[in-house]
C-alpha cells in the first residue's frame, strides 16, 4: 500500500487489549479511564484476519501493543496464530516488562521475534511513582528473561520530560550499553495538545518517513496517532478500513482529542 505522499505503508501495530496492569502518570489519570467493553475487543480470530489481510496489502511489519498486551488473557495462542504468517518479516510486541518473568519463553517459542520494553528509570522509587506501583525488580527479571529467550535486539523505550541528557535517562543509556539493550528517548507527548517530537534512535514522529497504520482493541484502524480520523473495521470490513485509512494518511500528525496511549499503543 502507498499513501497520497507515496510513502510506502509496511508496518502494522496491533493493540490488542486497552488494559493494563501499571497506570504510568503520562499515560493514564489516576482514577483510571473508562474501559471498552468486552463485546467491543477484536476476537483472536479477528485480529489473525485483520493481519492476514493487512499482509495480503503489503505489510511486512507488525507490533503487537496495549495497554500492556500480556495481560490479554491466552496471548500466547494469539502471537503462535501470528508467528506462523510467513510473509511477516519483522514481528514485535511492546510490554512494560511486568509480566515477561512468566512469558518471555514461550512468546519467543510462539515465534515473537524481538521485544520492546518501556522503562523510564532505574531508581525503584521513582519507578513506582511514574508507573503508580509497579515493581522494577519484575521488569529488571524480564529483561534477563527476554536475554536468555532470544528476543533480540532488546530496546528499551525511556520517556523522557526534557531531554535525554537528564539524570534518568541518562543511567538508562549506560545501563543499557553495559547490558547489551538498545536505548531509544521518547519525548514526553501530549495527544491532545498536538505536541510530539521524533524518537531519539527509533522512528515515531518522523512524518516524512512513517509507513505505519494502527489499530485499536476494538478494530478501528488509525492512519495516524496525532489525528482523530479512524476507520471502523467491523463496519466497513478488514480490506476497506485498511484501504482508506492508507488513503486519508495525513501529510504530517497534528493533534488527536480522542484517546491516550493506553487506548492505541503509543
Ligand atoms: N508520551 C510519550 N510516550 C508515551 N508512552 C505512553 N504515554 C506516553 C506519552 N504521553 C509510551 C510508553 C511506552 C509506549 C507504549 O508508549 O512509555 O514505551
Ligand atoms: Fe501501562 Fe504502558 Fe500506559 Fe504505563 S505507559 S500505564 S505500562 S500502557
Amino acid at each position: 500500500m502507498y499513501d497520497c505522499y507515496n510513502r510506502r505503508i509496511n508496518y502494522l501495530r496491533v493493540s490488542i487489549t486497552d488494559r493494563c496492569n501499571l497506570r504510568c502518570t503520562y499515560c493514564m489519570p489516576a482514577e483510571g479511564v473508562k474501559m471498552l467493553d468486552h463485546k467491543d475487543i477484536l476476537s483472536f480470530e479477528e485480529i489473525v484476519e485483520v493481519i492476514k489481510t493487512a499482509v495480503g496489502l503489503g505489510i511486512t511489519k507488525v507490533r503487537i501493543t496495549g495497554g500492556e498486551p500480556l495481560v490479554r488473557k491466552g496471548v500466547i495462542s494469539l502471537i503462535e496464530k501470528i508467528g506462523a504468517i510467513k510473509e511477516i518479516k519483522d514481528f514485535g510486541l511492546t510490554t512494560n516488562g511486568i509480566l515477561l518473568p512468566l512469558f518471555a519463553d514461550d512468546l519467543a517459542k510462539a515465534g515473537l521475534q524481538r521485544i520492546n520494553i518501556s522503562l523510564d528509570t532505574l531508581d525503584p522509587e521513582r519507578f513506582s511513582a511514574i508507573t503508580r506501583g509497579g515493581d522494577i525488580q519484575q521488569v529488571f527479571k524480564g529483561i534477563e528473561a527476554a536475554k536468555k529467550a532470544g528476543l533480540t535486539p532488546i530496546k528499551i523505550n525511556c520517556v523522557v520530560r526534557n531531554t535525554s541528557e537528564e539524570p534518568d535517562a541518562q543511567a538508562i543509556r549506560e545501563y543499557c550499553r553495559e547490558n547489551g539493550l538498545e536505548a531509544r528517548f521518547i519525548h514526553e507527548m501530549s495527544l491532545a495538545d498536538g505536541r510530539f517530537t521524533i524518537v531519539e534512535n527509533g522512528h515515531g514522529g518522523d512524518c516524512i518517513n512513517c509507513n505505519r497504520l494502527r489499530v485499536t482493541a476494538n478494530g478501528m484502524v488509525h492512519p495516524c496517532l496525532f489525528n482523530d480520523i479512524a476507520f471502523n473495521i467491523r463496519e466497513l470490513g478488514i480490506a476497506e478500513a485498511l484501504q482508506q485509512a492508507a488513503a486519508r494518511k495525513p501529510e504530517k500528525g497534528s493533534m488527536n482529542a480522542g484517546g491516550g496511549f493506553h487506548h492505541i499503543g503509543g
